[in-house]
C-alpha cells in the first residue's frame, strides 16, 4: 500500500468517528419529533439540567445531582459515590452515539431525579444542550 492510499484511508476511518455521534443524534431527534416535540431548545435544555425537583426523602434531586452543574465536567453518583465521565459530547466524543443506551439512561435518571419519565420535547431540549455546549 502506498503511502498515500495509506494517509486516505486513515482519513476516512477518522471522518467515519466523528461522523458516528451526530448521526445517532439526529437519529433520536427525528423520533422525538416523531412523537410530537417541536424544536429541541438548548436554553430550554440548561433550565432543565439544574430544575431541582422533591425527592421521596425530601432532599430535591436534578440531573446536576450526579453529572454535576457543568456536564463538560466529571460528575459523581449521588448514591453510590462513583466517577461518572463528562456527558457533554464535547468533553466526551462517544456521547450519544448508542440510541438504546441514551434511552435506557433517560427513562432510569428521570425517573429517579424528577419521579417521572421525561417527555420527548425534555429529551430533545437535554440532546441539544448537552450536544452543543
Ligand atoms: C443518580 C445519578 C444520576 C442522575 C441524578 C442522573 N444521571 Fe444520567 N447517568 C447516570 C449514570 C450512572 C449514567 C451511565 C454512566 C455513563 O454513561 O457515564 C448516566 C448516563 C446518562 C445518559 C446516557 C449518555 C450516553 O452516553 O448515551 C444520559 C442521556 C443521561 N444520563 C441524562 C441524564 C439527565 C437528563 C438527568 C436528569 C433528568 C440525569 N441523567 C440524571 C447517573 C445519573
Amino acid at each position: 500500500m502506498s503511502r498515500f492510499s495509506l494517509g486516505v484511508g486513515l482519513l476516512a476511518v477518522a471522518a467515519g468517528v466523528l461522523a458516528a455521534t451526530p448521526a445517532a443524534l439526529n437519529e433520536r431527534l427525528a423520533a422525538y419529533r416523531a412523537s410530537g416535540a417541536g424544536e429541541p431548545s438548548t436554553n430550554r435544555g440548561a433550565e432543565l439540567w439544574t430544575r431541582r425537583v422533591p425527592s421521596p426523602e425530601g432532599a430535591p434531586r436534578s440531573c446536576a445531582s450526579c453529572h454535576g452543574t457543568d456536564p463538560r465536567q466529571p460528575g459523581r453518583h449521588a448514591t453510590t459515590g462513583k466517577a461518572i465521565e463528562p456527558l457533554a459530547s464535547s468533553a466526551q466524543s462517544d456521547r450519544f452515539s448508542d440510541p438504546e443506551k441514551v434511552e435506557k439512561w433517560f427513562k432510569r435518571n428521570c425517573t429517579w431525579t424528577w419521579g417521572r419519565e421525561c417527555t420527548a420535547q425534555e429529551k430533545g431540549d437535554f440532546l441539544a444542550y448537552l450536544s452543543r455546549l
